[in-house]
């Protein structure tokens, strides 16, 4: 594999319109709940990345046939009578959502082996709340040779769950259990993203019983059986909040369409703070709704603490960062939900940031402008955080390892570009030569 770079040139200005697609963290899931139906399920708005590509092959090796149509954006899961157990390391390595597919097989199959994905770059990411509450539903759980093994014979059964804290992961995964199991889950301290409502809505069409989607106590009465369906995903509220941090930098004027500003109200309303113009553009017949964001001064630096929704999303975290370090003035950004988020900030600090952390907290001073140099993708947003750096800096960017953005954003270059600034791929010669 020819590993490539980004190419940013400091100094544009984003400006025009941009659509955003349905949500990465969403179709993940979605389509591990085609699982839970024999049939053919039909998502639509799916992105064009890395990662559904993987969900793709892991739904595969499960025995599903899944066609990917690119044109129209949709992808069919047909899924047979009785689908495979086992999702092997070598997948669930490339793409720890994997692990989303321990609840709807084991509620499915009675059985699962799925290989336990272990850290990456944002974090220690254990699974304690996964295994605890499929526990609860009377899953017997074991880790051998690296795999959790998990196993109901005689069913699952509803109960009662306090999650420590709001996971999203450990929500979907008890969700896609207790749809199937016999009688009243209840999941307590649930997480309330929309990529979780959008979930219960897909699982709703299937004929799923579920209540108080989007609040902290989700009720699900189990049912015997689903059927498959055909469901929309929910906007990338990450991706728009890109866009709309990006705009804000670089003193551009973006419509992102199909963005949903409800998914978005600390981020945006702190881009207002910043000195942001934010307005709700309505659909027409030409064109989809979404928001525009318009910017025309130095953003003054905005403090910052990530949380669980409906706070400040930790997926933005590295935006955030990135638009202090240009601010007036000094802001304190605190992230509470992955600990190694941070590791972002020695990049950054390359390009000439004035960042300083320590421990969850981060004191960020702002520059006029920052320094063109190149630098490393980490993870996919922290990846998508430098390229948007890099406009703001004077000079040329790279950011090597570009494939952590392709993960979560299709065609960021070509969407950059479109948007009127110069960012390019092109092989990366240092990685080349690390490879020899
Ligand atoms: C999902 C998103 C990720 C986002 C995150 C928080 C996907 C594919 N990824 O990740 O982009 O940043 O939500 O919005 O949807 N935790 C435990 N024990 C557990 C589970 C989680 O301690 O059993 C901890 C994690 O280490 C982390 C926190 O809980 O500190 C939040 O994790 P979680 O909400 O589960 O995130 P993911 O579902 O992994």
């Amino acid at each position: 594999m020819v590993m490539e770079r980004f190419r940013v040139v400091g100094g544009g200005r984003l400006s025009g319109d941009v659509r955003v697609t349905g949500a990465k963290n969403s179709v993940l899931k979605l389509m591990a709940a085609a699982l839970l139906a024999e049939g053919t399920t039909v998502l639509e708005d799916v992105p064009d990345i890395l990662d559904t590509a993987i969900m793709a092959e892991l739904l595969r090796r499960l025995g599903c046939t899944v066609e990917h149509d690119r044109g129209r954006s949709s992808v069919s899961i047909t899924v047979p009578a009785m689908p495979g157990h086992e999702a092997d390391y070598d997948l669930v390595r490339r793409m720890r959502a994997s692990i989303c597919v321990l609840g709807p097989l084991l509620a499915r199959c009675g059985q699962v082996s799925v290989a336990r994905p272990g850290g990456d770059n944002i974090g220690s990411r254990p699974l304690d709340m996964h295994i605890s509450g499929l526990q609860r539903l009377g899953a017997t759980i074991e880790t051998e040779h690296g795999n959790i093994l998990a196993s109901a014979p005689q069913g699952l059964a509803g109960a009662t769950i306090w999650l420590d804290f709001p996971s999203v992961g450990a929500t979907e995964n008890i969700l896609m259990a207790a749809v199937l199991a016999k009688g009243l889950t209840v999941i307590d301290n649930a997480a309330r993203e929309p990529e979780i409502v959008d979930l219960c809505e897909m699982l709703a069409s299937m004929g799923a019983s579920i209540s108080g989607a989007g609040t902290s106590t989700l009720e699900v009465e189990g049912v015997e059986s689903l059927r498959p369906t055909r469901h929309v995903s929910v906007p990338d509220r990450i991706v728009a909040g890109t866009w709309a941090y990006a705009a804000a930098m670089t003193r551009g004027d973006v419509t992102v369409r199909n963005g949903r500003p409800e998914h978005l109200e600390i981020a945006l309303d702190k881009l207002v703070t910043a000195g942001a113009q934010v307005e709700r553009v309505l659909a027409t017949d030409e064109a989809e709704g979404g928001f525009r964001v318009v910017m025309d001064r130095r953003p003054k630096a905005v403090d910052v603490v990530t949380l669980p929704f409906p706070g400040f999303a930790t997926d933005l975290l590295p935006m955030v960062l990135a638009i202090n370090s240009v601010a007036e003035g000094a802001a304190m950004v605190t992230e509470n939900v992955f600990e190694a988020r941070f590791m972002f900030v020695d990049e950054l600090a390359r390009l000439g940031a004035d960042v300083r952390t320590d421990g969850h907290h981060c004191v960020v001073r702002g520059r006029q402008r920052l320094s063109g140099a190149p630098v490393t993708a980490h993870d996919i947003r922290a990846g998508a955080g430098l390229v948007v750096a890099g406009l703001v800096a004077d000079g040329v960017t790279t950011v090597a390892d570009a494939y952590h953005v392709d993960r979560g954003y299709p065609g960021f270059a070509d969407q950059l570009q479109a948007l009127g600034v110069e960012v390019t791929r092109e092989p990366d010669p240092d990685a080349l030569l690390a490879g020899e």
